[in-house]
């Protein structure tokens, strides 16, 4: 299959693609209609239009539950073993900006890991909170974040007793996870409120062997159960797990960042996420996690392909690891590899320089694990027999998909102007520059850009991988001098 980018309507591109029946290895989880059907959902999928309503009698309201929203929040909640669920239509994104307001006073600190999404660098500066960052552990040997260590949480709360919340993304976008039990009782000891991004391991509470971030201690965990479980896109459950912030005030600040007029779609898709686990959990986590052992298990037969994060013998791996994410390496750039399973109809979500994420959900079939098994090794062949074949793209290396740190803080700048990447060493940025995805800003407003930055913002566009806030004549928006 070959990618087509000649439309220019979204529905017939929509159209085409669905079509097409593609297997897919990105978000959402559920993978397409499949799994409502074999659940006995269909009638939602017949009736989603008819069911597109709003707070009529009996629809209850998201802002003030009492009816079938609260019954579904209180489920949510046993689920997941919280005090309080919500259920969210905007995303981990609103639910990690609305935690960030609720529990970060205007002025006070926040310990947030640098890798963090987007979307709590935009929440810390909606709070009016003074990042204090701490670092990612570096994976040499692939050049992506890690874990963040016990140490380095130790290190930024003894610096900053004064702050106020700790907020560490587990699983980060690669699986890598950190200990959350060890980082929760630092933060309890501090009497820091800790929250969790689990927007990539909503599934890790109901599969064996692994640990959710609320077991674990976290005080607010975000899962979007629409990346990996059976939600649609846009859903996710905010979860709140301790006495030591207030309901009220989550609620107060959720008003705040999320549409009045909530998508009951959504929501009933939340329902049957809620029931699939509920009354099929053990056979759809068992399944999957059997499909996981098979495919590592075959995928490590495939000469010259790497699996990053688990040891595919022993299945053993150096820090806690959520195999739902398969990272392969196949010594060719990432966006080669890509075009090659786009070819064969299969669409994995994020690539890193070498490294192609695949990222599996509820609703992967056996068959997609065997698809992308077949063409990996089709591709392996292929690659055998033509050693010599010039890659279009630069080549990554490890050292150099390892992202650099920006320079100086300074005040958020209130005029701009745009300039050539080049020039702008020394300049204030104004406008966010994210490598997209994961989404993991690498300057924010306010931070100074390095000569550091200008090469790796260079390298990133030579390898053809995506970056927001550059536009195509290479141009960005720095802050003017007053
Ligand atoms: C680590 C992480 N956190 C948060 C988010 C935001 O989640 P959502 O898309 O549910 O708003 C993302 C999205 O990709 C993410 O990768």
């Amino acid at each position: 299959m070959k990618v087509d980018s000649s439309y220019t309507r979204l529905l017939d591109f929509l159209e085409k693609h669905a079509g097409r029946k593609p297997v897919s290895f990105h978000m959402p989880g559920h993978k397409g209609s499949g799994i409502f059907r074999r659940y006995g959902y269909d009638a939602f999928l017949e009736n989603l239009m008819d069911m597109d309503v709003t707070e009529i009698p009996g629809a209850d309201n998201l802002f003030a539950t009492e009816g079938v929203l609260k019954e579904l929040q209180e489920r949510y909640a046993r689920l997941y073993g919280a005090r309080r669920s919500w259920l969210m239509v905007n995303g981990t994104s609103g639910a990690l900006i609305a935690s960030i307001l609720a529990t970060v006073p205007r002025g006070g600190k926040i310990i947030m890991s640098r890798n963090c999404h987007k979307s709590v660098f935009n929440g810390v500066r909606l709070a009016g909170a003074i990042p204090v960052y701490a670092r990612p552990e570096l994976m040499t040997e692939y050049g992506i974040s890690g874990q963040v260590t016990r140490s380095e949480i130790r290190r930024c709360v003894a610096e900053n007793p004064d702050a106020a919340a700790i907020l560490i993304t587990s699983p980060n976008y690669y699986g890598i996870c950190s200990d959350i039990a060890a980082i929760a009782e630092i933060a309890r000891e501090a009497g820091m409120i800790l929250i969790v991004d689990q927007a990539h391991g909503a599934h890790l509470k109901f599969f064996r062997g692994h640990s959710s971030a609320e077991e674990q201690g976290a005080d607010i965990v975000t899962n979007s159960t629409h990346k990996t479980l059976a939600s649609m896109t846009q859903s996710a459950i905010l979860n709140l797990c301790t006495d030591r912030v207030s309901p009220e005030i989550i609620e107060e600040q959720l008003q705040v960042m999320e549409s009045s007029s909530p998508s009951y779609v959504l929501m009933a898709s939340l329902d049957i996420n809620a029931r699939i686990v509920e009354d099929h959990g053990g056979e759809v986590f068992g399944e999957w996690q059997e499909n996981l052992e098979y495919f590592y298990g075959e995928a490590a037969k495939i000469p010259g392909l790497t699996l990053i994060g688990m040891d595919p013998e022993t299945g053993a791996t150096k820090y806690p690891f959520d195999p739902t994410k398969i990272n392969i390496d196949f010594g060719i750039h990432g966006l080669e590899l890509e075009e090659e399973l786009n070819r064969r109809g299969i669409f994995p979500e994020l690539i890193t320089g070498n490294i192609l994420m695949c990222m599996t959900g509820i609703g992967n079939t056996r068959a997609d694990y065997d698809a992308l098994l077949a063409a990996l090794r089709e591709i392996g062949k292929e690659r055998a027999a033509a050693p010599k074949l010039q890659s279009r793209f630069a080549q990554a290396s490890a050292a150099s998909n390892a992202q650099p740190l920006p320079g100086k803080l300074h005040a958020v700048p209130t005029s701009h102007r745009k300039i050539k990447l080049s020039d702008a060493a020394g300049c204030v940025c104004a406008v966010s520059i994210i490598p997209y995805p994961p989404g993991s800003p690498l300057v924010c407003p306010g931070e100074e850009i390095t000569p550091e930055i200008i090469d790796y913002v260079k390298l990133l566009k030579e390898r053809g991988e995506k970056v927001m806030g550059i536009d195509a004549n290479w141009e960005i928006t720095v802050g003017v001098e007053e």
